[in-house]
């Protein structure tokens, strides 16, 4: 457990337990609904369950890591997770090798507790089980509209290696429509 302190905010570093995990699911709705750029809403009862079996499932398994910002005062404040990812190389020249990649999803930090560092404190805690778990490639996905996940990734040498596209199946096929000879 790593412990650090902010100029405005203590908190410790420590793995997520099962207590943690109904405040970790509203964290989960909150960067979902932070994401769509919705209004505040309530999760479906259903959608609500799945969520804790998913971060339930990371508990005790060695390949994955749920860890949280605690706040004396506050309770829980953030989250980052990871996961590593296996994979075999697809390629009969090259050697036998497996491939590790780190997954990094669900980073929150609580706003009244932004900017303080508390992101740094995570990623550096998932950094660490990644080394640990001999992964040298760091992967996540953020929204183009996140401007400050955005900015947090760029600082710490994320550089974009794909783009994820959507339109409207109308919109499509009205292109198609009107570019056709
Ligand atoms: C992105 C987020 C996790 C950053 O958390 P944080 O605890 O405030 O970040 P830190 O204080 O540790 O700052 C980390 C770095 O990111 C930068 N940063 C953080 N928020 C920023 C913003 N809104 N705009 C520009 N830079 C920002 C900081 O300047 C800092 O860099 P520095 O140390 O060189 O100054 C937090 O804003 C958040 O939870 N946002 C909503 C959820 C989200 O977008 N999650 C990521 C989705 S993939």
């Amino acid at each position: 457990m790593a412990r650090k302190k902010a100029s405005k905010a203590a908190f410790v570093l420590r793995e997520a337990r099962e207590g943690d995990l109904p405040v970790l699911v509203k964290f989960l709705a909150k960067l979902a609904l932070h994401v769509s750029g919705a209004p505040p809403q309530n999760l479906k009862k259903n959608e609500h369950n799945r969520l804790l079996d998913v971060l339930r499932s990371s508990l005790g398994d060695d390949n994955k890591l749920l860890t949280v910002a605690e706040n004396p005062d506050a309770g829980i404040i953030g989250m980052g997770y990871i996961y590593v990812w296996h994979s075999q190389g697809i390629w009969e020249q090259a050697e036998a090798l497996v491939y590790r990649s780190g997954i990094i999803d669900d980073v929150w930090v609580e706003p009244e507790f932004r900017n303080l560092g508390i992101f740094r404190a995570l990623l550096q805690e998932l950094v660490r089980f990644a080394e640990s778990h001999n992964v040298h490639e760091l992967i996540l996905e953020y929204a183009e509209s996140n401007k400050e996940a955005k900015a947090a990734w760029a600082k710490l040498g994320f550089k974009t290696t794909g783009i994820r596209a959507a339109a409207f199946t109308s919109t499509v096929k009205e292109a198609l429509a009107s570019q056709q000879l």
